[in-house]
This record gives structure tokens, sequence and C-alpha cells, in this order.
């Protein structure tokens, strides 16, 4: 067998357990290996309660066992909201499956999620826009929008719940892993530091060539949120874990010498086309 067959070898995600997620939220989780690097956690959320929100929908290879796993969670006659982090495969992957078996739900996200919804050809009907500074209103807590510090598509809507102290952050912070884990506490330290620095390389190139004090202030900003639990889609559950994945993201991308250029960076081809 070659490296490229290593590589292209299919492995198939499964559908894991569905836990709690701090206080108040519910995480169902997939895992999806990627051969050669271990997996990724592919992770929506669920908040129960008067108006019940659905944060993202899954993988679609994986959509009779998420659809079976959220079922088993709540009756999707029940379900107001599907926040839609970004439009990404692994983000959208059973929206319209849900749209279909949860009628009163609505869809929420921006301006451009919308126009790349659209293009994707989901019923644009049945979508909340959130304006520039609007808030989601759930009754007993609102949802505040936030751009998370870094991300793989412009339209991506993070949020912080204004009631359990849960910070959404979508992409960021997401690793690669050996296995699959939960929570984050018990995943070994190397391993986290090593994932989450090859996945947000992977994710998030333009990470090289931020400006490193902007990207700072960022992740002080979210320490100074001090949230609860911060979710992502792409990791175990982190309770109390801000000051940690804070402080990897920042020793990876805002401290020390540059990761170097890219052999596809512009800088490179230049050089190398003289
Ligand atoms: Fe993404
Ligand atoms: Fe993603």
């Amino acid at each position: 067998m070659t490296n490229n067959d290593n590589l292209t070898t299919r492995h198939d995600a499964v559908m894991l357990e569905c836990q709690a997620a701090g206080s108040d939220w519910r995480v169902l989780p997939a895992f999806l290996p990627v051969p050669g690097l271990g997996g990724l956690a592919v992770n929506a959320f669920l908040l129960k309660g008067t108006e019940p929100v659905l944060v993202d929908t899954g993988l679609a290879t994986l959509g009779d066992a998420f659809l079976e796993a959220l079922e088993a969670e709540i009756d999707l006659d029940d379900l107001r909201w599907i926040w839609l982090s970004h439009t990404d495969a692994d983000h959208i992957g059973n929206l319209a499956r849900i749209l279909e078996r949860a009628p009163r739900a609505r869809v929420v996200t921006n301006f451009l999620g919308m126009g790349k919804m659209g293009m994707l050809g989901h019923d644009l009907s049945r979508v909340q826009l959130l304006a520039p500074g609007a808030r989601l209103e759930l009754g007993d807590r609102r949802l505040v929008p936030l751009r998370p510090p870094y991300y793989d598509a412009p339209e991506t809507l993070g949020f912080f719940d204004t009631r359990s102290g849960t910070c959404f952050a979508a992409d960021s912070f997401g690793a690669l892993l050996p296995e699959a884990a939960t929570p984050l506490e018990g995943v070994d330290a190397d391993a986290l530091r090593d994932g989450l620095v090859a996945w947000s390389s992977i994710d998030a190139p333009w990470l090289a060539t931020a400006d490193r004090e902007v990207l700072g202030r960022t992740l002080s900003s979210l320490r100074r949120l001090a949230p609860t639990t911060l979710l992502s889609g792409h990791l175990p559950v982190a309770c109390q874990g801000v000051e940690r994945l804070t402080a990897l993201v920042h020793d990876a991308w805002c401290a020390g010498p540059s990761t170097g250029i890219a052999p596809d960076s512009l800088e490179a081809v230049a050089v190398a086309l003289g």
C-alpha cells in the first residue's frame, strides 16, 4: 500500500453518546477519523427549555444516526431554532432533513450565511436573519453572537449564552486527537497541544500571517468573558477550559518566531518562479 493509499482509505464517522455540555446544554458528538492524523470531533449542541435551540446539524453521512440521537433528546415539533455556525458540510449536513421534521424551527444565520444557504438550495423562508448587533432572545436568556478568534468561513457565528455562561466558538479550538475522547480533561496535554496546532494550521492557515497583537487581544477578550463552558465544533466539551485553550492558541500563533513560509504562499511562489 502506498502512502497515497493510506491517506485515501475510507474511514467512516461514528456517532457517539449524547452527553451534558456544562449546566444547560447537551452535546451530540461524532468522531470523524482522519487517516494518518487521528480524527476530529464533529459536534452539534442542543439547548432544551421553552425555546429549544439546535446548534449545527452534523454530518450528512451520519444522517440516520444523527436524527435518531437528536429525536431521543427532543420532540422535533418543539424545536424552535437552528443556530447555524456556518455553511461548511460538517455543520450543515442534515439541515434539510431536520427542517422537514421540525416544522416550527427557524434557521438563525447572517446575511452571508443566508446567501450560501440559498446557493446550496435550502429553503430561505425558514431563515431568521441576524442583523449586525442583533441577539437571539429566548425568554430566559439571550444568545449574543460573536466572531470566534479564528474560523474558516466569514459567515461564522459563535455566541455567548447569557444565562449559563456557555460560549460556542464554532471551529475555533478544534483539535485532531488520537481517538474519540470526552471530556477534554481526559485528553493528554501533549496530544491536545499538537492536535490543536495541527488542526488550526489546516483549517485556518491565515493564522500564520495574522496580526499577533490583534489575535492576542481577541484571546484576552474571550478570557475576560470567562465562559463556564467552551463549546467547539471540533473538540470534546471543555468546562472551565478557556484559560488552557486560549494559552495553547496564544503559544502557537502569538509567540515565538514565525512558523515559516508555506510553499503555496505568494511569497514562496514568486521566489520559486524568479
Ligand atoms: Fe468550518
Ligand atoms: Fe467545522
